[in-house]
């Protein structure tokens, strides 16, 4: 296993420190060397293999839990954007979700190999009915944790891009408010910047405590942090959501 410090950097190193370098080859383009020579290079993905898990992106969620606790067993979560599987694959072992009584439920549009203990369902979030699928899902319960670690592939037009991953950050909001238990936490990725003025304001009238983490397993040169709410409040009238408490 890699030491921490090593895993401090978040994974980064300097080409002069890197132990494998990958050579260019007929068809590869520059982008791709970089990123298969970064993902041989990286202790998480390492890591990541050796503990099971489906991505790197699973240490992000058990870092980010380790600091702010909010999972606990018995409780019932909700994974936003879930493939490959890794922050799932975290939920379903920290609240001890079973092929029996399955406590977890993933959406994503890409295809998901199955993961014991856990109700993956093959979709765009974006779309109108995905919500109430996500509901049916969870057998009409409401969730204790909605997490989302959703986001678009960049166009490259800095403001498209900004505006789509506020979206997707505002419907997951959105769908937390509607379906979590009081006491309940919500955790999505948002991007440097912070987030948008109006949805944090939202977030605080309805969490008792908000914060912006970038765990130590988030890459250094990537803009992404994580927006953790804690504490709902409870939905107050004209909020009706379609779960049972
Ligand atoms: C960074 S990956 C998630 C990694 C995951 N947390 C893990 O640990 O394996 C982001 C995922 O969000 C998904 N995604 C993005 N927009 C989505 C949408 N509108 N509906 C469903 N999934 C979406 C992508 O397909 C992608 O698999």
């Amino acid at each position: 296993m890699a030491n921490n410090k090593a895993l401090g950097t978040g994974g980064r190193k300097s080409d002069k420190d890197l132990k494998i370098r990958v050579k260019t080859a007929k068809g590869r383009t520059v982008a791709s060397t970089k990123w298969l020579q970064r993902q041989l290079n990286d202790p998480y993905v390492a890591r990541a293999r050796a503990e099971g898990y489906r991505s790197r992106a699973a240490f992000k969620i058990k870092e980010i839990d380790e600091k702010h606790k909010f999972f606990r067993k018995g409780m019932r979560v909700v994974d936003l954007g879930a493939a490959p599987g890794g922050w799932s694959q975290v939920a379903a072992a920290a609240v001890g979700s079973t092929v029996e009584k399955p406590l977890v439920v993933g959406i994503d549009y890409l295809d998901m190999d199955p993961i014991p203990g856990v109700i993956l369902l093959k979709k765009d979030f974006t779309e109108e009915d995905a919500p109430a699928m996500l509901i049916e899902a969870m057998g009409g319960q409401g969730a204790d944790v909605v997490m989302s670690d959703m986001a678009w592939p960049t166009t490259g037009h800095r403001a498209t891009d900004h505006l789509r991953i506020v979206h997707l950050i505002e419907i997951a909001a959105d769908f937390a408010i509607q379906v979590l238990r009081p006491g309940g936490s919500f955790v999505a990725k948002v991007f440097q910047g912070g987030t948008e003025h109006e949805l944090l304001h939202m977030l605080k009238r309805h969490f008792n405590t908000t914060f912006h983490v970038k765990p130590p397993s988030s890459r250094k040169d990537s803009a992404e942090a994580y927006l953790v709410a804690k504490g709902f409040k409870g939905r107050t009238e004209g909020e009706d959501g379609q779960a049972d408490e």
